[in-house]
């Protein structure tokens, strides 16, 4: 009676040679090289290129690949793809000589040797092509130090708008603070500031501007940065009535927490980048906790619509869905 196969071939193993029959005949053996593979799987360190683990490996490669293609795209293709962004933006108490009025908003350019002109160039032209009633810029021209500011006032001096072009500071502008908290660059503010308003741009410190269409008012307020421990929002909005709208441009978007007793229809903002990295399963991570509150994007504080741009420049040439934004603001009556 014949047993099972293998049972027969262990037994075959065991018995001596019978005289006449091969050993081959008798059992079923593997392929040379398959009995080799097997005898390398067990050795340590060879045992990843056989499954299970050739699977694991295979994921492994597959995390590689996609991590560099991201890469990739975050360092050559998205910091320069600019994008174009509308919002329909509800303001009560607005005129009906101001209904539809249009604002583009501009921030972070962050001239620098990083920041290449095109760019630029291509956000000016991009903000001029809308048709604007007003542009607002709202801070860091340049990224550090005095070098750029002549090249960035005669770019942003292209801009062109119906009723102006109006702009307010950034920290970058106040420079960066060495680690004793002295500035680097102590006349910074006050050369960007000139060099803005040598080519038609009125840079507001603290005050506002009201501009008017027949008996109607729509207030423009800017202030200095949050940190250049000269932000002055009362000083800014004084003299305003509270019955007609305002608009605020302020560089941190943190500026929305000294508004308690200020009407503001409007903040935008700019500084945080967007975080410039959104990395899947890491999210902004280069933004602190609290950063990553008002990150970027429409935000609703109090009665405040405060907007948060991603900007057009970098301080490090690094953007991953956070593509940089020009932003369009069509302003309408509230009902
Ligand atoms: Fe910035």
């Amino acid at each position: 009676m014949n047993g099972p196969r293998g049972i027969s071939s262990l037994r075959a193993n065991n018995h001596p040679k019978i005289p006449g029959t091969s050993q081959a005949s008798r059992t079923r053996r593997r392929p040379v090289s398959i009995r080799r593979a097997l005898r390398l799987s067990k050795l340590p360190g060879l045992g990843s290129f056989w499954p299970p683990r050739k699977r694991a490996a295979r994921r492994w490669t597959g995390w590689v690949g996609r991590n560099w293609a991201r890469v990739t795209y975050a360092r050559h293709v998205e910091p320069t793809w600019l994008e174009l962004t509308h919002h329909q933006v509800a303001v009560p108490d607005l005129p009906l000589l101001f209904d539809g009025f249009r604002v583009v908003h501009l921030t972070d350019l962050h001239a620098s040797h990083r920041v290449p002109t095109s760019l630029l160039m291509e956000a000016i032209d991009l903000a001029n092509a809308q048709q604007p009633d007003v542009i607002a810029v709202t801070g860091d021209f340049v990224h550090a130090g005095y070098r750029h500011v002549d090249r960035v006032a005669r770019i942003v001096s292209r801009l062109r708008a119906a009723n102006g072009v109006y702009a307010v500071l950034g920290n970058h502008d106040y420079s960066v603070r060495n680690a004793l908290g002295w500035r680097r660059f102590p006349r910074l503010p006050e050369t960007i500031a000139a060099a803005l308003a040598g080519q038609g741009i009125r840079v507001l410190r603290n005050e506002s501007v009201t501009l008017r269409r027949g008996e109607s008012a729509l207030h423009l307020v800017g202030v200095d940065d949050l940190w250049s421990r000269v932000c002055n929002v009362t000083r800014a909005f004084q003299g305003l009535s509270s019955h007609e709208p305002r608009l605020l441009l302020a560089h941190n978007p943190r500026t929305v927490n000294q508004l308690a007793d200020q009407r503001c229809d409007l903040l935008l903002s700019g500084h945080t980048h967007g975080g410039q990295v959104n990395w899947p399963g890491l999210g902004r991570f280069l933004l602190t906790k609290r950063n990553r509150r008002l990150a970027a994007g429409m935000y609703r504080c109090g009665n405040v619509s405060l907007y948060v741009n991603r900007g057009v420049g970098f301080g490090f040439r690094f953007r991953f869905q956070t593509r940089p934004e020009v932003a369009v603001f069509h302003l309408q009556r509230a009902s």
